[in-house]
């Protein structure tokens, strides 16, 4: 039996738990993947942010434009500012990244600087 109540909410993600049939109403909802919640992924961040300009080789990344982050050595603090400020040809991620990113980029980098 269909229930025009169910159709009228398709698209609320409502509709799930009011039409779903009550078998599983205590599932968690999984998080969309790589939605920039509250957690990221340096590594990740990195590549697709990073790596074009800067060179680092635990990311496998050879980017000419910074300089060399094996280097460098930054520390996360170094980082996190320089990524949310930019500063000489760098742009700012601040609005690009969201928070957890910088903070995940900063821990990567400074975590894996100099050491592959
Ligand atoms: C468009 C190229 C470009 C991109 C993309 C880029 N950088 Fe840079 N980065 C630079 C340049 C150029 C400098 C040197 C800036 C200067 O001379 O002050 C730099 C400097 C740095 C420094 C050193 C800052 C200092 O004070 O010594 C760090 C750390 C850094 N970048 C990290 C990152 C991270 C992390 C990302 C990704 C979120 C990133 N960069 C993306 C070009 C880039």
């Amino acid at each position: 039996m269909k229930t025009p109540a169910c159709i009228a909410a398709l698209g609320a993600a409502l509709v799930l738990a009011a039409c779903g049939g009550g078998s599983d109403s205590e599932s968690t909802p999984t998080p969309a993947q790589g939605g920039g919640g509250g957690t990221a992924d340096g590594a990740q961040v990195f590549t697709q942010n990073c790596a074009n300009c800067h060179t680092l080789a635990a990311a496998g990344s050879k980017g000419q434009v910074g300089p060399n982050l094996d280097d460098l050595r930054p520390g996360p603090d170094l980082v996190k500012t320089q990524t949310e400020n930019g500063g000489g040809a760098m742009p700012s991620f601040k609005g690009k990244l969201s928070d957890a990113e910088i903070q995940a980029v900063a821990d990567y980098v400074s975590e894996n600087a100099g050491k592959s």
